[in-house]
């Protein structure tokens, strides 16, 4: 499938909230509060600068989401972190993957020297995603997260170098 990806813009909103409502109200892979509300989901998504928002277009409707920017800041903003969800729709047919190259190399050319995540859920299969991408395990935070049907569960911090 052929996926462009271009800044997120608020016009994207409401058909980014329409995939990502059910993803977070699910509670598999994110600590958002699972009864997030549209406009604090939204503030948390369609974020302003230093950080930045795109989105993955299919037919020109928004199918995915991915924001990043620095995990720390001042000292440490050399270091991104990024977010990424794709419609499940959508799924398993290379927009998370476009998304995530396109993430990688924008902030590879914004100065960042390396890209971190700090809480992927062990259980998520995007953990192999990212690891095919060159991220590694640094660490895995014990039953750091309360899944839903598996009971308290690990979560990794994954890094790379850009
Ligand atoms: C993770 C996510 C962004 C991947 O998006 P996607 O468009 O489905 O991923 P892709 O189609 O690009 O697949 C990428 C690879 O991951 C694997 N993969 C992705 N999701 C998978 C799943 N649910 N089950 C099994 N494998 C999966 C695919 O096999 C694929 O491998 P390949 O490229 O070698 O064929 C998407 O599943 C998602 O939004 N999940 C919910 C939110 C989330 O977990 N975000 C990441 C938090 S760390």
């Amino acid at each position: 499938m052929r996926v462009e990806i271009r800044p997120a813009t608020p016009a994207d909103w409401p058909a980014v909230w329409a995939f990502l409502q059910p993803v977070l109200a699910a509670g598999e892979t994110y600590t958002y509060p699972q009864d997030i509300g549209e406009a604090e989901a939204r503030a948390a998504w369609l974020v302003p600068l230093p950080w930045r928002a795109v989105v993955a277009l299919d037919a020109e409707r928004p199918v995915g989401i991915a924001k990043y920017g620095p995990n720390h800041p001042g000292r440490g903003s050399h270091v991104a972190n990024a977010s990424f969800v794709v419609d499940p729709a959508a799924g398993g047919r290379g927009v998370g993957r476009a998304l995530a190259e396109h993430v990688l190399s924008a902030a590879r050319t914004e100065g960042f020297r390396a890209m971190q995540f700090n809480a992927v859920v062990v259980t998520n299969p995007a953990v192999r995603l990212w690891q095919s991408l060159g991220f590694t395990i640094l660490a895995t935070i014990p039953e750091a997260f309360e899944h839903p049907t598996l009971g308290r569960v690990g979560m990794h911090v994954m890094h790379r170098f850009l």
